[in-house]
């Protein structure tokens, strides 16, 4: 049971709203969950009270979001994989799985971005982000598949405004997240008949990540984009994780193959026509 308190009308869009959700007894795996964004959504999760697992390449960065999630009084387990090595993500998620028991929630997250020009970028550099973002994906939800629970488990794939919004310089993470939208779809029909829904997430721009550092690396970008955005402000991960607590809840047990922005309106806003301005 989720406890969910209803807005309490205080936050008026300025801060994130908590809404209270229940997760004990729940084993919640998120991959690409060691830093950032992810590490946000898997710290949301255990202060509701899940057992963790998370997963990334390099093994000081697990040890570190295990310790930090520990802190927190939640038991946590680390594993270090590439996910492009799906027998990798195979072995982690069946670890975690016989450790813990069936996965309630499976978080996928790891990505890569960097921007550069289609014509200044070599094949690998394309290759590499498909490999992580959109191959990752896949290897990791076919990992876990065999080891949600079911029915009532829910796989979260944790998208960007470019699976949606073309933009100059990121043509490799518009491809890799515009595929990743379409498996969450073709797996939210695939999977939903087992009682297994598939959701994903598109963060707007994340204050303090390492997605906005490469992206917006200045002062005066991060202003830019700031402004950019309908509710005037960049995201926090607490924004981003309070939808995934939602998605992976009873609260949103018929939504299944839905790809919901928690982005302050940025997606809608990425065509900077203002008419009102003209006036
Ligand atoms: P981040 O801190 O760099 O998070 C990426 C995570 O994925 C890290 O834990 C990283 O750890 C792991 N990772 C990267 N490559 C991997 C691989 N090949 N195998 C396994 N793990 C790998 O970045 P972030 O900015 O918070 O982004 C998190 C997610 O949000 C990404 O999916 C991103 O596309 C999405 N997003 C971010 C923003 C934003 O404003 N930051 C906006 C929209 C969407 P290791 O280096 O240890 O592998
Ligand atoms: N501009 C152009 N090409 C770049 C680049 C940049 N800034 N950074 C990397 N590349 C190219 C490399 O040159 C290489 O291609 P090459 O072999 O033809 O030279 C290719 O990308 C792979 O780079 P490499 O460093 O070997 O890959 P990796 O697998 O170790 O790392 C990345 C993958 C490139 C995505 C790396 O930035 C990464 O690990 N990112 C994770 C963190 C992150 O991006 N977080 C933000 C998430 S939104």
């Amino acid at each position: 049971m989720h406890k969910l308190r209803p807005p309490n009308g205080q936050a008026k869009g300025k801060e994130t709203m908590k809404a209270e959700f229940d997760y004990s007894g729940c084993n919640v795996f998120v991959a690409g969950g060691t830093s950032g964004i992810n590490l946000g959504i898997a710290e949301a999760f255990a202060r509701a009270g899940a057992r963790l697992g998370v997963a990334s390449r390099k093994r000081e960065k697990v040890d570190a979001a295990v310790a930090r999630i520990s802190d927190l009084g939640a038991k946590a387990h680390g594993y270090s994989f590439d996910v492009r090595d799906a027998s990798a993500a195979e072995a982690a998620i069946a670890a975690f799985a016989e450790t813990a028991g069936a996965i309630s929630v499976l978080v996928s997250g790891a990505a890569g971005n960097f921007p550069a020009l289609a014509k200044d970028m070599s094949v690998n550099g394309f290759k590499s982000v498909i490999d992580i973002d959109l191959l990752g994906t896949y290897h990791v939800m076919k990992a876990a598949y065999r080891h949600m629970k079911r029915p009532g488990g829910s796989i979260i794939n944790i998208s960007a405004p470019q699976s949606v919004v073309a933009m100059s310089h990121q043509v490799h993470v518009c491809a890799a997240k515009a595929g990743v939208d379409m498996v969450t779809r073709c797996l939210a029909i695939e999977w939903g008949p087992e009682g297994l829904r598939v959701n994903g997430v598109i963060p707007g721009p994340i204050a303090g990540t390492e997605g906005m550092a490469r992206l917006a690396p200045s002062p005066e970008a991060r202003a830019i984009v700031t402004e950019s955005v309908p509710m005037r402000r960049c995201g926090v991960p607490e924004d981003v994780a309070q939808a995934c607590l939602f998605l992976g809840s009873e609260a949103a047990g018929y939504v299944n193959g839905s790809i919901m922005a928690a982005d302050g309106g940025w997606v809608l806003a990425s065509a900077p026509l203002d008419f009102g301005a003209f006036a």
